[in-house]
């Protein structure tokens, strides 16, 4: 296969959820449909699944594969697929937005009974600030839930987003019948306790043959509902997907694999090439044949016989070898990619070579920070990777007064790593600085390695805070330094504004007060 061929069939996507739609069931159906994993039996129920803090790590564990989190590659179609773990629960962290920041489209998976819940609404905001594609997947058709119609409703008024249903239930719940996918014009009907679909080709949806497999009542519901939708909505528009603007939803159980090979089929047959990415020497094209990637995420090892990080690399452009001599524009120096891993099936793997599109993990011994860029010696740097808005917030304090300069230095260490953000308060100044994260587990692991490598005992004391906001004008784009209502103008690492504020809610009488500003979700 030639280079070009290589990466044209790269595709790499990420699912956005809420905690508890099924991502889990969902991700390992997928996997099961990708060949890396044989059988896919339930993950679920099982003692220990709350304990753990990854859910990937908990289909690790209860499968008894190796399952490493992060990133997952197989092969479906003729294409080469890269799916990105988008941590939840638990370990739910800026990590997660950042990984966003890696794809070239995202799946979006809504639980069918509660609609477009917080988590999902998040997650979406960084595929719209990207206008990356979304697909829709709207899960658990197998229980009563909302009626479809009031969903696309649902993702349309909450997101702005407007749907395009590729498939259509035929029922929901235990009168759940089938889809009828629309572009292809077939049934696929569905019985519980079996995975595969009895197909049926239609010549469209009052076909009579529809009537031999479908109750009376369905059926006209089916139609009502379809020719409602045939009036009401636009035709598919691929470019306007493309820009993140029209999502094709598709409908299914992850529990039952009922519709996942058809979510995973319009995927494939929709989903975009490795995209362009900017840098400060222009736009950066996958098919340029020379090499260049950047760090989107640093796992390090909580565990202290194994002290390794792995940086992960999404690849922007040209080919990665095993072994081969870097340009690491930051250190302004070269250095020797000996050890990298890609994560396929069952274990790390030794890759010997990677193309735009894929992410390598790349073993550090603390060389790379999020956001680095790295080359085959072209002197360009991508964009910034941008800071989320965290959700919970602290101060530290020190037991030992005159270690208190030692703390500062560690946490600004651990900021630039991306641990942590830091927010100046004004009125404080510098050397007590506001403290944000994503994610509670961020905190974990702030003090953690405080503890145990800067050997620093601290105390964390909790803020009523909970959103940031970078405000600027909406016309000229700058960056005001006070704004109307009261509000106190932090400063991030970067002394960009923000406003901090305890609930989201909380923004209304802001924009009221400033109607010539915008409140960012994030700092780019
Ligand atoms: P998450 O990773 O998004 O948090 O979700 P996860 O897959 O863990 O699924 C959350 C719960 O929803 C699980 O139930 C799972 O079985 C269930 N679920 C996932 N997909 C479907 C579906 O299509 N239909 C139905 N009815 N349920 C679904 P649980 O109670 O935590 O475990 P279990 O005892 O049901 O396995």
């Amino acid at each position: 296969m030639s280079f070009e061929q290589e990466v044209r069939r790269r595709r790499t996507f990420a699912i956005i959820s809420h905690p508890d739609a099924g991502k889990t069931t969902i991700t390992e159906k997928i996997l099961y449909l990708g060949r890396v994993i044989r059988e896919a039996g339930e993950v679920h129920g099982k003692a220990g699944k709350k304990a753990v803090t990854s859910d990937w790590m908990t289909m690790e564990r209860e499968r008894g594969v190796s399952i490493t989190s992060s990133v997952m590659q197989f092969d479906y179609n003729g294409f080469r697929v890269n799916l990105l773990d988008t941590p939840g629960h638990k370990d739910f962290g800026e990590d997660t937005y950042r990984t966003l920041i890696a794809a070239d489209s995202a799946a979006m998976l809504i639980d069918a009974g509660k609609g477009v819940e917080e988590r999902t609404r998040k997650l979406f905001e960084v595929c719209h600030l990207r206008q990356i594609p979304i697909y829709t997947f709207a899960n658990k058709m197998d229980r009563e839930g909302r009626e479809p119609l009031e969903l696309i409703d649902d993702v349309e008024n909450t997101l702005g987003l407007s749907c395009y249903p590729v498939t259509w239930p035929i029922g929901m719940g235990d009168r759940f019948r089938g889809l009828y996918h629309r572009l292809d014009k077939k049934l696929y009907l569905y019985t519980r306790g079996e995975e595969a679909a009895q197909i049926i080709g239609v010549d469209g949806i009052r076909d009579p043959k529809i009537a031999e497999h479908v109750q009376p009542e369905l059926r006209e519901k089916f139609i009502e509902d379809l020719e409602l939708l045939d009036g009401a909505l636009p035709e598919w528009n691929q470019s306007e997907f493309l820009k993140g603007k029209i999502t094709p939803m598709t409908f299914g159980s992850a529990k039952y694999n009922w519709g996942v090979d058809l979510f995973l089929n319009l995927y494939s047959k929709y989903s975009p090439e490795p995209m362009p990415r900017q840098s400060n020497a222009g736009e950066v094209s996958p098919l340029n044949k020379s090499f260049s990637g950047f760090v989107f995420k640093i796992q390090a090892n909580m565990d202290r016989r194994h002290r390794d990080r792995v940086a992960f690399v999404r690849i922007c452009s040209g080919r990665f070898e095993r072994g081969m001599k870097v340009w690491h524009e930051r250190l302004q120096r070269e250095l020797r990619l000996a050890y990298a891993n890609t994560f396929m099936a069952r274990d790390r793997e030794t890759v010997d070579e990677a193309y735009a599109g894929d992410i390598v993990g790349i073993i550090d011994t603390g060389n790379f920070q999020i956001g680095d860029t790295i080359t085959d010696g072209k002197r360009l740097v991508f964009d910034e990777m941008p800071r989320f808005s965290p959700e919970c917030f602290g101060r530290l304090s020190i037991k030992d007064p005159l270690k208190r300069k030692q703390m500062q230095k560690a946490v600004g260490q651990l900021a630039e790593e991306g641990t942590v953000q830091i927010f100046v308060d004004p009125r404080v100044g510098e050397q007590d600085p506001v403290l944000g994260v994503v994610g509670e587990l961020q905190f974990d692991v702030l003090l953690y390695r405080l503890n145990d490598e800067y050997n620093l005992d601290v105390k964390l004391e909790r803020l009523p805070l909970g959103v940031a906001r970078w405000p600027r004008h909406k016309e000229t784009g700058r960056r005001p330094q006070a704004i109307n209502g009261g509000s106190i103008v932090y400063q991030d690492a970067k002394g960009k504004p923000v406003i901090l504020l305890q609930k989201e809610w909380d923004l209304n009488w802001l924009i009221k007060e400033n109607p010539d500003l915008e409140f960012g979700f994030t700092g780019a």
